[in-house]
Order: C-alpha cells, then sequence, then structure tokens
C-alpha cells in the first residue's frame, strides 16, 4: 500500500493499527486515527501551525518533573479530566460527588487527631470544619480515612511556598471517629489561580480564558469496601464558581462558610475571635468491583 492522499490515508492507518491483538489496544488506537484524522481535516492546519502544535505538546512534556505535571493541567483545563471522571464516578442516591485531584496532593500528610489546629500557625481567617463519613445507605463509616487539603489565605498551598514556611501545612489525614465523624481546625482558603507561567498559561491566554479557581477545601476519604471519593467543598459566593478554569464545581459541592462570633463553638471549644463554619456530611459508594473480585 502506497501513494495515499488525503482521501485514502485514513483508512490505510485504520487497516494498519487494526492489527492489534489486544482488542482494547485496537479500539483505542482505531479510534485515535479516526477522531484525530478528522480534527486535521476540520482545521486543515498550516505546515507552521502544525509545528506550532508539536512545539506546544513538546514544551508541555519538558515542563512535568515530580512536581509540576503540565499535562494533567492539559487535562484539566480542556475538561478532559472532568469528563473521565463522570465517565467512572456515576455518583448513586446518597454518594458525594466527585471532582478533580488536582496537583497538590501529598501522599504522606501529616496524621492529626480529630480536632487538631491543621493551619501550622499561616496567618488567615480561623476556619472551624466539622463532617461526617456514611455509606451510601446512611450508615456511619467508624475509622474512615480523610485527607484534606487547602490554600492558604492568599491562594498558596503549602508545597508551592515550603522554602518560606518550611513544613507541610493546612493539610492532615484524619481517622473518623466510632460515629464517622471528624473536625478541625485551620484557616480560611482563597480563589487562586493554576500555574499559568507555562504552555497551558499560554494556551488560557490565547483562548482570553482566566487561570482561577473558585476557594475550595480538597477532601480525600477511604474506607474498605468503598470507592475512594476525590472531591472539594466549595466556598458559596465565590465569584469563580461559573467559570472554574478546570469546569470543577457541582452545585451539590458548594456550601456557605458561615461566619460565627467568638464565643462557644460547635465542636465544645470557645473561640476567642471570630471564625468560619463549614460543616459537611460525605456519602461513600459501595465499591461495586469488590463482589466481582470475591
Ligand atoms: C486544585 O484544585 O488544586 C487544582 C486542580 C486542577 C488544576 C490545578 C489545581
Ligand atoms: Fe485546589
Amino acid at each position: 500500500m502506497r501513494n495515499f492522499n488525503e482521501h485514502t490515508i485514513t483508512d490505510a492507518v485504520l487497516a494498519r493499527v487494526g492489527g492489534a491483538g489486544d482488542p482494547r489496544v485496537r479500539e483505542i488506537s482505531e479510534a485515535l486515527v479516526r477522531h484525530l484524522h478528522a480534527f486535521v481535516r476540520e482545521v486543515r492546519p498550516t505546515q507552521k501551525e502544525w509545528e506550532y502544535g508539536i512545539d506546544f505538546l513538546t514544551r508541555t512534556g519538558q515542563m512535568c518533573d515530580d512536581k509540576r505535571q503540565e499535562f494533567i493541567l492539559l487535562s484539566d483545563t480542556l475538561g478532559v479530566s472532568m469528563l473521565v471522571d463522570a465517565i467512572n464516578h456515576p455518583v448513586p442516591e446518597g454518594a458525594t460527588e466527585t471532582t478533580v485531584l488536582g496537583p497538590f496532593f501529598v501522599q504522606a500528610a501529616p496524621e492529626k487527631q480529630v480536632g487538631d489546629d491543621i493551619s501550622g500557625g499561616m496567618k488567615g481567617d480561623p476556619l472551624l470544619v466539622t463532617g461526617s463519613v456514611s455509606a451510601d445507605d446512611g450508615r456511619p463509616l467508624a475509622g474512615a480515612v480523610i485527607d484534606v487539603w487547602h490554600s492558604d489565605e492568599d491562594g498558596y498551598y503549602d508545597v508551592q511556598q515550603l522554602d518560606k514556611i518550611g513544613d507541610l501545612s493546612m493539610r492532615a489525614r484524619f481517622h473518623a471517629d466510632a460515629d464517622g465523624r471528624f473536625h478541625f481546625w485551620s484557616i480560611k482558603p482563597a480563589a487562586y489561580p493554576i500555574p499559568h507561567d507555562g504552555p497551558v498559561g499560554d494556551m488560557l491566554e490565547a483562548q482570553g480564558r482566566h487561570p482561577w479557581r473558585p476557594a475550595h477545601v480538597h477532601f480525600m476519604i477511604s474506607a474498605p469496601g468503598f470507592e475512594q471519593l476525590v472531591t472539594h467543598v466549595f466556598v458559596a459566593g465565590d465569584k469563580y464558581l461559573d467559570s472554574d478554569v478546570v469546569f470543577g464545581v457541582k452545585d451539590s459541592l458548594i456550601r456557605e462558610f458561615l461566619q460565627r462570633s467568638p464565643g462557644r463553638a460547635p465542636d465544645g471549644r470557645t473561640a476567642e475571635q471570630p471564625y468560619f463554619y463549614l460543616h459537611y456530611d460525605f456519602g461513600l459508594k459501595h465499591d461495586a468491583r469488590r463482589g466481582m473480585a470475591a
């Protein structure tokens, strides 16, 4: 087979990749070729534009290291991460909706006790968070593991300023109590722009988009027999809720961070100064794969 032209090249490539032994590799390869060729046919790039595209992807790869994952940022900002999330995490009644993980999760977060202050002395408005973890049928999940992380009052995570602050802060790992409950103190997070000093930032600018995410607190919650929940709780009223650069906002994940006066707080402590208060009840989805593996 030779002498391909604009009208024959796609079928020729499809025939070639159709020989893949693994049916899933074949399915993915064929779809990739069909959609990629359709894209090129629609856009009809000039040679220069094609070179720009190759250079863009090259720079995206070169920007990646153990701290920066520009390809995931590209997937996030093109809505692909949330599409993959939606496909893989249908949410039954009683389960909490999911959203993107983001690049600021740390595997080895400091273990804290329920009730601890995790702010690490960072400046900001005090925030009390109370919550519960249940199964989607309402049964409390004692001992559920709750990872939490959020930005400071200027919109920076600890890992973006470790040289300045020294230690991880505004993040922790808790174990829910016997009733599936937990609470902690920290500071109120702020909205922030995603890292936009690389090719993804160039793309956003060219597309006339801002790089901001509305203020939120991240949660990753696990319990044996349940799907791991990756989600955030967003601050109601944030001006970026309808234009989150990574398309991660869902109504069910927005809560008022209520302003409270000094005095007895919901956790029984006496707050010496005004503080914000967030409560959220999380629901975990039974892990369907467990039954299948047995
Ligand atoms: C975050 O919320 O931490 C995040 C999510 C996606 C891209 C960048 C940041
Ligand atoms: Fe975040």
